[in-house]
């Protein structure tokens, strides 16, 4: 069987969306740039670099969860589809995938990413290693495309990784509220939180020694040179990680070494830094139990499970609207 890969994203969508998000966030004060544009075919490579750092546990103590729980899962989702938003290499996945199928519910996996190269590449291995699974990849950004997935037989969505996490607290409801809205009675939703640890821990985690995580901070720069034609130095940004304890999120930054201005010649803009001005580029929230479980409820939907790995470092929950 081959796969199937859609792309939700019309041909300059992408580039649109890029342009409008830098055009606002290069203008902003404080400068930002939504984390959504880490991942070109560098990016993913580099995240898929980062998950396997001694510094950063998310992604150990989340297939830890999985490894353990997954027929219970499978079990209790019965899932004829399993749909995965913002899947990469969905390599934890097969856990799922594996319980699935041995349950003998599996029919049908939708992964669905916003960079086509990890896509296909994580849809080809699937096909050949789950004969018999229909492959459906979709090329879309998770908090714009919901509606549009396939719906037919009873499906479980799993956003993994603590990828909610990028979302701030408003968005992260309307995405909640957006995913319940797609449920049917029967489908399910399984979620993957990083939970709120010892700060100096979290900080490693976004911040390691090797510097991958700079270094994949740094890509968004190389996006925006070759997407808009600017003139980023990437050496000239500092790679800057910091755990904010009354938002309970980890921010990441680029700190402007010098004073200097930026020409972004696909907007027609000259971006003046500061020496040492920061400019952020990722939120990456963290979680208690109590708050996964009430946003969850806000949006309608009811958790029915609650695992952690035995440290308590991540949480996995199943709800169902
Ligand atoms: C893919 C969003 C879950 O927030 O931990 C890893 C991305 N950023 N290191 C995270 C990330 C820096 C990651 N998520």
């Amino acid at each position: 069987m081959t796969i199937s890969l859609t792309n939700h994203l019309a041909p300059g969508e992408a580039t649109a969306a890029l342009r409008a998000d830098a055009l606002t966030g290069l203008t902003a004060m404080p400068k930002s740039l939504p984390p959504r544009w880490f991942y070109d075919e560098r990016g993913s490579v580099l995240f898929d670099e980062i998950t396997r750092l001694p510094e950063y546990y998310p992604t150990r103590a989340e297939r830890a969860i999985l490894a353990a729980r997954a027929g219970e899962i499978a079990a209790a989702s019965r899932a004829e589809v399993l749909v995965e938003l913002g899947s990469g290499t969905s390599e934890k996945t097969r856990l799922l995938l594996t319980a699935l199928r041995d349950a003998g519910t599996l029919t049908r996996f939708v992964p669905c990413d916003v960079d086509p190269s990890v896509l296909r590449a994580a849809g080809e291995s699937i096909t050949a290693e789950y004969p018999g699974v229909e492959v459906e990849a979709v090329v879309g950004d998770f908090t714009m495309h919901l509606g549009e997935l396939p719906r037919a037989g009873r499906r479980m969505v799993a956003f993994l990784g603590s990828t909610i996490g990028n979302l701030e607290p408003q968005l992260r409801a309307a995405f909640l509220a957006e995913v319940a809205a797609t449920l049917e009675p029967g489908d399910s939703f399984l979620l993957g939180t990083d939970l709120v640890k010892d700060a100096g821990r979290l900080v490693r985690a976004y911040d390691d020694s090797a510097g991958v995580t700079a270094e994949f901070n740094r890509n968004v720069l190389s996006v925006l040179n070759r997407e808009l034609g600017a003139r980023f130095d990437p050496s000239s940004f500092e790679h800057v990680a910091v755990w904010d304890p009354s938002e309970e999120w980890i921010e990441m930054r680029l700190r402007s070494r010098v004073e200097q201005t930026v020409h972004v010649a696909g907007l027609g803009l000259d971006v003046p830094f500061a020496a040492g001005e920061e400019m952020r580029t990722e939120v990456s929230a963290k979680f208690r139990q109590e708050r996964v479980e009430e946003e969850l409820a806000a949006a309608g939907l009811t958790s029915t499970h609650w695992w952690t790995d035995p440290a308590g470092d991540f949480g996995v929950s199943l709800s169902v609207p």
